[in-house]
């Protein structure tokens, strides 16, 4: 039998950008080169020896970043959405009532996925750029009961920065489990998974962490990995059910998918990057490198979106100033200076900028070079 094999697309095919570019959005960020030859590694099998040594360093190195002793602690291989859903598939059951907070965009992201697994989803919503208060919670969760609740750390679409102490208390209390978004606040802000109590905790390796996007970590509690026992019916999704994944992480090796190899030599690396600078080190870094930013954005005459009390050090939001066209000041930093910032997202599209500053762009010399070219484009330096 003959097989007609359709001609080669006309094409042109030019090779990859290489457009040196700086990474100031909201992610993914400035890879650092020790990140990226780590990518370069040759591949190895995913139940090689060797690879399986990096996986149990990895997980070692990961239980440091969350700051928790807890067993089940994995890079689903995914983005952070891929990690989010492996948290809410896994902890929500088909009819469990589920309370999520919506301080952003990314809090409406865990409440539709929650409803796609079954969850009665109810939820407390805030406006963008505020943060949710733990009475609020108490209040929601003694007018309707619910088994799991849900909050993100650090609203990338708003910049705020959630205060956690008194959430994890208030659900506890109500007998709930918590799940916490850190996608962008993980290996940048202060977060102790086990201090604070957190039930479930997941993020994605593009922004603090420092690597390319591709990998989520996740991290699973006592209480968390006790509900995914008793479930009722296996977790309805095969790929992201953390049970499965964690016969292939923990030591029974249990093939489940063929790892991302590479993709997990980067976040090694990267991981060992984070062990080597110290953790407070780095908080404090990316801590003082905000304040750089927040001064010099104020000294241009410009207006930070959230309040100093919960803004968030990894992701700044600025307020586009009146009459200034949002989409051509992004489209001539990008072509003139070769520099990304974000622009806003559903409430806050057209509003305000994004501006990450995150692991390895995380940088003095990245912000003088922002602001330099950001006064000049409007005509204020
Ligand atoms: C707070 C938050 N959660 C979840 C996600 C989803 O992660 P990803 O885009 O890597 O799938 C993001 C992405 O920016 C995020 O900022």
């Amino acid at each position: 039998m003959t097989r007609t094999v359709s001609e080669v697309p006309a094409g042109p095919f030019p090779g990859l950008p290489m457009s040196p570019r700086l990474l100031l959005g909201p992610g993914p960020d400035m890879v650092h080169p020790r990140v990226m030859a780590a990518l370069s590694a040759p591949v190895l099998g995913h139940l090689d020896p060797e690879f399986l040594a990096v996986m149990d360093r990895t997980q070692q190195l990961l239980r440091y970043v969350f700051q928790t002793g807890n067993r089940l602690t994995i890079p689903v291989s995914g983005t952070g959405s891929a990690a989010m859903e492996a948290a809410v598939a896994s902890l929500v059951e088909p009819g469990d009532r589920v309370l999520v907070c919506i301080n952003g965009y990314f809090g409406g992201r865990i409440a539709e996925m929650a409803r796609r697994h079954g969850g009665e989803v109810a939820t407390i919503e805030r406006s963008w750029g505020e943060v949710v208060g733990a009475d609020e919670v108490r209040d929601a969760l003694r007018e309707r009961p619910a088994s799991v609740v849900a909050i993100v750390h650090a609203e990338t679409s708003t910049g705020a920065l959630q205060p956690l102490d008194e959430i994890v208390r208030v659900v506890h209390e109500a007998g709930a489990i918590l799940i916490v978004d850190a996608v962008t606040s993980l290996g940048g802000v202060p977060l102790s998974v086990d201090e604070l109590g957190i039930d479930l905790c997941y993020s994605g390796t593009q922004k603090c962490l420092g690597c390319p996007p591709g990998l989520g970590p996740v991290t699973v509690g006592p209480r968390a990995e006790e509900k995914l026992a008793r479930r009722r019916a296996p977790v309805d999704s095969w790929y992201l059910d953390l049970s499965l994944l964690q016969r292939y992480w923990g030591p029974e090796r249990t093939y489940h998918h063929t790892a991302p190899i590479s993709l997990n030599f980067a976040l090694y690396e990267a991981l060992r990057m984070i062990a080597e600078e110290g953790l407070e080190a780095r908080w404090a870094r990316h801590r003082a490198n905000a304040e750089l930013l927040w001064s010099g954005l104020e000294a241009l005459g410009l207006t930070l979106h959230v309040p100093a009390a919960h803004r968030l050090p990894s992701l700044t939001t600025v307020r586009i100033p009146e009459g200034v066209d949002d989409g051509a000041i992004r489209a001539r930093l990008l072509s003139e200076y070769g520099i990304e910032i974000g622009g806003g997202l559903g409430d806050l599209k057209g509003r305000v900028w994004r501006i990450g500053l995150m692991a390895h762009s995380s940088r003095p010399e990245n912000v003088t070079l922002l602001l330099g070219a950001l006064g000049r484009l409007l005509g204020r330096s």
